[in-house]
């Protein structure tokens, strides 16, 4: 985890790199530092807690002006979040300071290698050590790209090194493996972050780097290598989002902003999938048809709330291909030795790209001999980058921890996903496929609409701030949307809440509902699917009769659960395969109201990270 920025050029080192650790909070909040090169020396504050902390102390105690600068937003792996562990860390004259991203899995031997050649590490972390070796490596080679190669080339682990050298003023080094890393370039001055939203203010042209290079940034240009040293190639792109897309836009979360966004996010996932010939495209598909004709299995791996997006396309992916599909934990995925092959297509769903649980999932896959397909929102990022295929969801930067819009355009991805396949293995002819799309294309405007009635849900949640427990029923794809409604609530109302199957309900968790207890449930439509219908309507009435509040999310028009819903929030009519597009959204805004409502901090609760990039 963890944001990381660098800058040299013309500007106030401090205010460019101040700004983009602000965009970058996001990624971690336990502490934040700044380093800046001046006067022929180094100068570094960090503080313990957020940004505002650092803002306070360099107010109190200002750094010198200069040029050239690195900060730090961290999220705590190695250490407890205190000023001490905080980053940058330096090395003992003062004249190096490093920031990371990620983890140093040797840093044990290294710091006692260190400790015995008479160096003197004040922090927990692994960090500390780089700063170290970085300087004896520089005493010995006068370079800083080259002690960072040499220092590189003796790390275990996942790491994104940013470092500045009081004897190179104008230069800033950087090294990536596994962890993001990208350059801005601008006219006579360069940035390096950890993603190009701090510094697209600046500029938008922007170089990717790849796994194990390093980058020496100076104001006339960069130079990118290997760890070897030798040259090395990195992808150049345009960014194609501005500056404005990433701040709050009026709303007061960027959470908030990023509910509303979600009809335009959706449509724009949606944007330009059916070629001239009336044939579903994806973005970058290097799997030839012949080989996912022949796929006999479909895995989905992820983490979080893209978990539940894989949940629900497992539900499309079987209706629509009659292909078997499971969908796993990244987490567990590896860990239990899955029989995978060539035949199987294993789908990695993730917002950012960059979740480590996945990543990992997913090359476990390659090395098995599976194809890999991205769904991912994040262009360039690590997770597409190393897959066979993707589908980029377009929902635009997502700020707030708490996934929003990635998750249902996640899901029109995953439907997109789902019909493609049935169209290459001809389970699905192509008027289907635009059957399918058309009522997808009906979507954003329901969203819309869902997002226009919201007042009582947000009165509900505020009459709720007092409870302890919430919980979740669905069925069928309502289930994992159950696990969603859940999730959020955990993450931003600091409640305790669980999803359940409605089914297994009489199984154990009935035993929960106690005397007013609110249990939300999601009710499919009425039509098609009646059966599932007629026994969520029974499961209300069981947990009715024990006492429970039941907050009902329905159909518009369907009379037959009005009766038990002590508060009904109507949805429009859907297909019972795309219902967890708008039944998901009420129970976003019931979370965030909630959350409010108790005083929480929306878009960065505790403990949470929006890119969780450790195992
Ligand atoms: C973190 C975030 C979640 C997110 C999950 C997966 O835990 O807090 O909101 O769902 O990671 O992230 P990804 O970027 O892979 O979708």
């Amino acid at each position: 985890m963890c944001g990381i920025v660098g800058y040299v050029g013309g500007q106030s080192a401090l205010d460019v790199v101040i700004a983009g650790l602000q965009r970058l909070e996001y990624r971690g909040y336990d502490s934040a530092g700044v380093a800046v090169l001046a006067d022929g020396g180094l100068a570094a504050t960090k503080r313990e807690g957020k940004l505002a902390n650092l803002h306070k102390r360099l107010a109190e105690h200002p750094l010198p002006a200069g040029h050239t600068g690195i900060g730090h937003t961290r999220w705590a792996t190695h250490g407890a979040p205190n000023d001490v562990n905080a980053h940058p860390h330096l090395d003992n004259a003062g004249r190096v300071a490093v920031v990371h991203n990620g983890i140093i899995e040797n840093f044990t031997e290294l710091r006692a290698e260190l400790t015995d050649r008479g160096h003197e590490l004040l922090s927990e972390t692994d960090t500390e050590v780089v700063a170290h070796l970085l300087a004896e490596s520089f005493s010995s080679c006068g370079e800083l790209a080259e002690a960072m190669r040499q220092v590189c080339r003796r790390l275990d682990g996942a790491f994104t090194l940013v470092a500045v050298h009081a004897d190179e003023p104008e230069t800033v080094v950087g090294a990536r493996r596994n962890s993001p890393l990208v350059v801005g370039l601008g006219d006579g001055e360069a940035f390096l972050a950890s993603d190009v939203a701090a510094f697209i203010a600046y500029t938008r042209e922007a170089i990717e780097l790849g796994q194990d290079q390093v980058v020496e940034l100076r104001r006339d240009g960069v130079t990118v290598t290997d760890f070897e040293g030798n040259t090395a190639e990195a992808r150049p792109f345009h960014v194609d989002w501005d500056a404005s897309a990433a701040e709050k836009g009026g709303y007061d979360y960027f959470m908030l902003k990023e509910i509303a966004e979600q009809p335009r996010a959706v449509a724009d996932t949606l944007l330009g999938r059916i070629d001239t010939a009336g044939e579903l495209t994806l973005d970058e598909v290097r799997i030839p048809d012949s080989v996912l004709r022949e796929v006999d299995k479909v895995v989905i791996v992820a983490c979080g709330t893209a978990f539940h997006a894989g949940m629900i396309a497992k539900y499309a992916i079987e209706h629509w291909t009659r292909i078997p599909c499971e969908t796993e934990l990244a987490s567990e995925f590896r860990y239990r030795d899955p029989i995978l092959d060539s035949r199987t297509l294993v789908i990695a769903v993730s917002q950012s790209g960059e979740t480590m649980d996945t990543l990992m999932a997913l090359r476990h896959a390659r090395e098995q001999g599976a194809r890999v397909l991205a769904i991912c929102n994040t262009n360039g990022s690590t997770i597409p980058r190393e897959s066979d295929a993707v589908l980029y969801t377009h929902a635009g930067p997502e700020v707030a921890v708490a996934s929003t819009k990635a998750f249902l355009t996640q899901l029109v991805a995953c439907y997109l996903v789902a019909l493609y396949l049935g169209q290459v293995r001809g389970s699905k002819w192509g008027d289907e496929v635009i059957a399918v799309i058309r009522e997808l294309s009906q979507i954003a405007t329901q969203v819309e609409e869902v997002l226009a009635t919201m007042e009582p849900v947000r009165e509900l949640a505020r009459g709720l701030a007092d409870q302890d427990t919430v919980l979740f029923l669905g069925r069928h794809v309502g289930y994992p949307v159950a696990l969603e409604g859940a999730l959020k609530l955990k993450e931003l109302a600091y409640m305790h809440a669980e999803g359940f199957a409605a089914g297994e309900l009489k199984h154990g968790p009935i035993a929960l509902v106690e005397d007013g207890m609110p249990v939300v449930v999601v009710v499919p439509p009425p039509r098609g699917r009646s059966v599932l219908h007629d026994k969520i309507v029974s499961n209300i009435q069981e947990i009715r009769a024990r006492g429970a509040r039941t907050i009902v999310i329905a159909e518009r028009g369907d009379d037959t659960v009005t009766p038990y819903a002590d508060h009904l929030v109507e949805i429009p009519p859907t297909p019972t395969l795309l219902q967890p597009l708008v039944a998901t959204v009420p129970l976003q805004v019931f979370a965030c109201e909630l959350a409010t409502a108790r005083g929480n901090e929306v878009d960065q609760p505790r403990n949470l990270a929006k890119s969780v990039t450790v195992e």
